[in-house]
């Protein structure tokens, strides 16, 4: 969507895969669906550096909302658990220099039971959202068929841009209708929304990613062309720092979302993450890549019987960023292949290793080289041309 915002992916937090519909704030004061908790989440994220890396939007997820509608129709927070009203925490977050995200549902009722945006409803909350000085909107699909989503998502696009405050929209839209060509017309969607949910949610484990991206790679050539700036793929939020992926598979995920220039959404405890997940979540490189200006998504690139698999994302500056993943279970894996078997052009190249910073030098094209990937981890590259007197500026690796 064309509206200025999201010209890289949103990175940021939102509140769904780790805290659900926890509305119990009696029991589980800490970390039920509350101000307290987006408010914890924001001193969180504009304190231990996550903001100035670019991780600016607090997303606040299904059941923050009252049972009823109010007076006037519009929808209102729990008064219980959001006491001091969403502008006030919309107040709270942008004195941090952060950004409110919030979630509707086009259809009867949300997916979790709370209020539901009916098409007649949609210009309303548009209005309340942006009087509210939300910054997003996720516009979830439960409870409504194809005919009223066909009518709905662009409607809510047109009210969002009629308020005058840029909302950044996120749609479900195309998880609702299978996520893939002829039903879903890429080209258009990408002109009413800046990014959108394709498939499953996720869960909180290793085989809910691999699902996700198998998905996405096998549909690559329907989805990898509707990605850029502006307009997103999204393959579900980040799990890392939560309980169902080991160290090297919370880095795969991250170094995947990262080449396929997914929306960075943490879904963690901030209060509570360990120093490993952190220095995963912000390291510089991953994050550099996933937001590059070009806005291309990587592909899968190779597929191979062995286990391992490869993907690759053309970025500016005629770089580019490879990825190495093993689905093998057994050790780690030494794999060994060239730049020309990943379809780069001939010239010299050199790589940093985003997950330990080493530098690999000398790479030609034609000469071999060897990666060991641990099992259910991955080797990631920043891959750069080298340059030389005569020859002038590197040139890209051809990314077919
Ligand atoms: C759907 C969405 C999830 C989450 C829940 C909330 O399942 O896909 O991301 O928003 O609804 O109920």
């Amino acid at each position: 969507l064309d509206n200025g915002l999201m010209r890289t992916p949103p990175m940021g937090w939102l509140a769904w895969e780790r805290y659900r519909c926890n509305i119990d704030c009696k029991t589980d004061p800490k970390n039920c669906i509350s101000e307290r908790l987006f408010r914890d989440m924001a001193d969180r994220l504009a304190e231990d550096g996550w903001r100035d890396l670019g991780y600016v939007y607090l997303n606040v997820d299904d059941c923050w909302s009252s049972m009823l509608r109010d007076s006037e129709g519009r929808l209102q927070p729990d008064p219980q658990r959001f006491p001091s009203g969403i502008p006030a925490l919309a107040g709270y977050l942008h004195a941090r220099g952060l950004r409110l995200g919030i979630y509707a549902d086009l259809g009867n009722l949300t997916c979790g039971g709370y209020p539901g945006t009916t098409l007649d409803k949609v210009e309303t909350d548009a209005r309340t959202f942006a009087e509210w000085g939300v910054d997003m909107l996720k516009l979830d699909g439960c409870y409504s068929n194809e005919t009223e989503q066909a009518k709905g998502y662009p409607l809510m696009s047109r009210a969002l841009n009629a308020t005058g405050r840029p909302i950044g929209y996120s749609c479900s839209w195309p998880a609702y209708q299978g996520g893939l060509p002829p039903k879903i017309n890429y080209t258009e969607l990408g002109q009413i929304c800046n990014l959108w949910r394709n498939f499953d949610d996720i869960e909180d484990s290793w085989d809910s990613v691999l699902g996700i991206l198998d998905w996405f790679m096998d549909n690559q050539d329907e989805l990898q062309p509707a990605a850029g700036p502006g307009r997103w793929n999204d393959p579900d939020m980040l799990l890392v720092g939560d309980f169902g992926l080991s160290l090297d598979q919370s880095r795969s995920q991250m170094a995947l979302w990262s080449v396929l220039a997914a929306p960075l959404f943490m879904s963690n405890d901030l209060r509570t993450l360990s120093p490993e997940a952190r220095e995963i979540l912000q390291n510089k490189l991953a994050i550099a890549i996933n937001q590059d200006p070009l806005g291309v998504q990587g592909r899968r690139v190779l597929k191979l019987k062995s286990g391992i698999q490869v993907f690759l994302r053309p970025l500016s500056h005629s770089a580019s960023s490879l990825v190495f993943l093993s689905r093998r279970t057994d050790m780690p894996f030494r794999y060994e292949t060239s730049l020309r078997e990943l379809n780069y052009t001939s010239g010299e190249y050199r790589a940093v290793d985003v997950f330990t910073g080493a530098i690999i030098t000398g790479l030609t094209d034609d000469k071999n080289f060897t990666v060991i990937i641990n099992p259910t981890g991955v080797v990631m590259w920043y891959v750069y041309p080298t340059m030389h007197h005569g020859r002038g500026e590197g040139r890209d690796p051809d990314p077919s």
